[in-house]
C-alpha cells in the first residue's frame, strides 16, 4: 500500500488503537432536512472536537464547515435518489475524485445495495470508484445500505461486506446484528457500524457501540443517535470513551450523565 493511502487511512482509523469514531452527517443526501440536522453547521460545530472524522456531502462541507478545520473528511460521493423517489437503491457516483481531492478528503464513501434492483449498478460503481480513487491514494468506504425488504441478519450483512471488500473497498460500514463476529471474520478489511435510527434510550445506543467493538468492529460511523440526542456532546463523549478507552456501557453512561450535568450548570451560570 502506498504512503498516501496509508496516511489517509491513518486519519480515519486512529493508529494509536486501531479504532474510529466517525460522525455521520450525510443524511440530507436522500432524506433532505433531517430532524436536528436542518441547519448542519449548527449541529456539527460543537461535536467536531470529539469526532475522529466527519462523513458528509460536498454541499454541506462547502457551505457549513470552516475550511480551517483539521477534522478528516469522509466525502459521500454516491447518491441520486430520494426518500420519496421510486427506488432508493438507484444510486450512482455523484462527485468526481478530482473534486474529492480539491476538497482535501481523506476518504470517499459510496453505498452499495446488495440484493436490490440496482445491485449491479451500485457494485460496478464501487469497483469504478476504487479504480479512480486508488490512482490518487484515496481510500474508499463502502456503505452496505439495506433496503426495506432486506433482513439485517449476519448472513446478508456478511455477504454484502465481503462483496464490497472483494471489489476493493478499504473500509466497510454496515449494521450491527446478531452473530456480528461472522460479518467481521468474513471481511478482510476493517468494518465499522452505522448507528441507525435514534434509539429511545441513550443506554441502548451505548450498548450498540459496545457490542459492535466487542464483536470485532473497528468503530462507529454514528449520526442520529448522537445529534438527535437532547445532549449530543455528552453522547459523543460517551461513545468515544467506549471506542477509544474501552469503557463498558455503565462507565460510559456515567460520562454521559456527568456531561449532561455540566451542560445544565453552564445554562444556569453562563460564563
Ligand atoms: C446512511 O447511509 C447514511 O449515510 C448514514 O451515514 C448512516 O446511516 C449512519 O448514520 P446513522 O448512525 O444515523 O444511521
Amino acid at each position: 500500500m502506498e504512503w498516501g493511502m496509508k496516511n489517509r487511512i491513518s486519519k480515519i482509523i486512529r493508529p494509536e488503537d486501531g479504532r474510529c469514531v466517525m460522525l455521520a452527517v450525510d443524511h440530507g443526501y436522500f432524506l433532505g432536512p433531517t430532524e436536528k440536522l436542518e441547519n448542519p453547521g449548527r449541529t456539527i460545530k460543537p461535536l467536531l472536537p470529539y469526532a475522529d472524522s466527519l462523513m458528509l456531502t460536498r454541499g454541506v462541507l462547502r457551505t457549513s464547515i470552516n475550511p480551517s478545520t483539521d477534522v478528516p473528511i469522509v466525502l459521500r460521493v454516491s447518491g441520486g435518489s430520494s426518500i420519496i423517489g421510486e427506488d432508493l437503491s438507484n444510486e450512482s457516483i455523484t462527485t468526481s475524485i478530482e473534486d474529492a481531492m480539491k476538497l482535501n478528503a481523506s476518504c470517499v464513501a459510496l453505498s452499495i445495495f446488495v440484493g436490490s434492483k440496482y445491485e449491479h449498478q451500485t457494485l460496478t460503481s464501487l469497483a469504478k470508484l476504487v479504480d479512480e480513487a486508488e490512482r490518487f491514494g484515496m481510500p474508499v468506504l463502502a456503505v452496505t445500505a439495506v433496503g426495506k425488504e432486506m433482513t439485517r441478519d449476519h448472513r446478508y450483512l456478511a455477504l454484502a461486506c465481503r462483496i464490497a471488500a472483494e471489489l476493493g473497498a478499504h473500509i466497510i460500514k454496515t449494521y450491527y446484528c446478531d452473530n456480528f463476529q461472522n460479518v467481521v471474520e468474513g471481511c478482510p478489511v476493517p468494518v465499522i457500524i452505522a448507528g441507525g435510527k435514534k434509539l429511545p434510550n441513550e443506554i441502548d445506543a451505548l450498548q450498540l457501540a459496545y457490542d459492535a467493538v466487542d464483536h470485532g468492529a473497528t468503530g462507529v460511523d454514528m449520526g442520529r443517535n448522537i445529534w438527535q440526542s437532547d445532549h449530543p456532546v455528552a453522547m459523543i463523549k460517551a461513545i468515544r470513551a467506549i471506542i477509544h478507552k474501552n469503557l463498558n456501557v455503565e462507565e460510559a453512561h456515567e460520562i454521559f450523565i456527568k456531561e449532561k450535568e455540566l451542560e445544565h450548570q453552564k445554562v444556569l451560570k453562563p460564563t
